[in-house]
């Protein structure tokens, strides 16, 4: 019965665009939003992070090593294009062009949820495309925690590829009118999915930030990697609520915990680490909630720096999505080919200048936490 249930919710998705919104699709409605909102992702939680410049710690450039692990993977680069869209002629477009950019620039790539191509293979170019022009590199398919086992290892199938994203999106589908209300199965569909699944699972918020104990809860349905994308960039509570007349759940945006928080509440909090209210240097990226899980971060990435505070809070890589959409609209594949390396060589002399040498190394470094975050973390007893 669980399959039928899923295949429901899947319909259900698709049936939505059409009612809500007749005559648009609602992936184009996510692109469209998603770009006209880019302007408020100025100020966010990375902004109560500042490192502490030490003016003799620096070293050469050429001596940083940017490389990480990534579900058992070593990536060259610690960010990557995190999770959008397929399902519709515009989202192909897009697909495409985010595999050029990701197979010239080596970075690793996600697929958007997959289930428009699930319940019609009509769909399956919109996504496929993404492995015929990246055929070498690392791809994260994309589903929700509605579908089960079959349509999950489908999606992977799909696209080749070499791990599975399970986005977690309560807040977003309660913004939905006909969206679900019950979500009382995704636990039991999250643990039969990594039982299942031939290539690591990493669950995923879709900016609405991830807390510890959320971490936890995915340990024991045995999930090794999640990412906590957090609140700061795009906000899919404003966005559902703006494709409708009447926004019911305006309140709702600005919902749940932001990037930096969430990273923060996932370091270790042993005696040893030097982590206080006013001040975080962690020294296991693993983090104190869920010691085996690796912990990726995005929500409101908007330049290297922002790479390198996630990443000396513990991220193993930091994912980008929103920022990456927006140079991509304004500038084409070839400006966001450039946007990438540029970050890349930014990303390497920031750890240059920051005296560490590995990824591992930023751990050891002087951040400072200020402000709304700093205030946030004493009340999560992160001290
Ligand atoms: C998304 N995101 C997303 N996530 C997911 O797991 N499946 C999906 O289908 C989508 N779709 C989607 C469409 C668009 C247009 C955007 C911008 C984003 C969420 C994304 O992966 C990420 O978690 C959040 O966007 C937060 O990161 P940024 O955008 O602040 O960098």
């Amino acid at each position: 019965t669980s399959g039928r249930f899923s295949a429901a919710q899947v319909n259900n998705e698709t049936s939505r665009s059409q009612t809500v919104s007749p005559g648009s699709n609602r992936k184009d409605d996510h692109i469209r939003l998603a770009l006209d909102e880019y302007g408020d992702m100025r100020r966010n939680a990375f902004d109560d992070l500042a490192f502490v410049h030490h003016s003799l710690g620096s070293i050469a450039v050429e001596d940083v090593d940017m490389s990480t692990q990534v579900c058992g993977v070593e990536w060259d680069v610690p960010f990557y294009i995190n999770a959008m869209t397929g399902g519709s002629a515009k989202a192909e477009q897009i697909n495409t062009s985010l595999a050029r950019v990701a197979s010239a620039t080596g970075l690793a790539m996600a697929s958007g949820s997959q289930h428009a191509a699930i319940r019609d293979p009509r769909l399956e170019p919109t996504f496929t495309t993404i492995r015929e022009h990246n055929a070498a590199g690392f791809v994260f398919a994309n589903v929700g925690a509605t579908v089960d086992v079959s349509q999950a290892l489908h999606a992977v199938e799909m696209l080749h590829a070499n791990a599975l994203q399970i986005h977690l999106n309560a807040a977003q589908e309660l913004v939905m009118p006909e969206g679900s209300r019950d979500f009382e199965s995704w636990p039991q569909h999250i643990k039969q999915i990594v039982e299942a699944s031939p290539v690591p699972v990493v669950v995923k918020e879709v900016g609405f930030g991830m807390s510890a104990q959320t971490v936890r809860q995915l340990a024991q349905m045995g999930v090794r990697c999640v990412d906590v994308s957090g609140r700061g960039g795009t906000d899919f509570a404003r966005i559902e609520n703006a494709r409708r007349q009447e926004h019911e759940y305006g309140y709702l945006a600005g919902w749940g915990q932001s990037t930096a928080l969430c990273l923060l509440e996932l370091l270790p909090n042993d005696s040893e680490s030097t982590v206080d209210s006013q001040s975080a240097a962690n020294t296991e990226s693993t983090g104190g909630a869920a010691a085996h899980t690796q912990v990726l971060a995005s929500g409101g990435v908007r330049n290297p720096l922002d790479v390198v505070k996630a990443l000396t809070l513990g991220a193993e890589a930091v994912g980008v999505s929103g920022h990456f959409l927006h140079v991509l609209n304004a500038t084409g594949e070839d400006g966001l080919t450039a946007e990438i390396n540029g970050w890349k060589e930014q990303v390497r002399s920031l750890m240059a200048l920051l005296g560490a040498r590995t990824v591992a190394d930023l751990r050891h470094t002087d951040l400072l936490v200020t402000g709304t975050t700093a205030e946030e973390s004493r009340l999560l007893g992160v001290a």
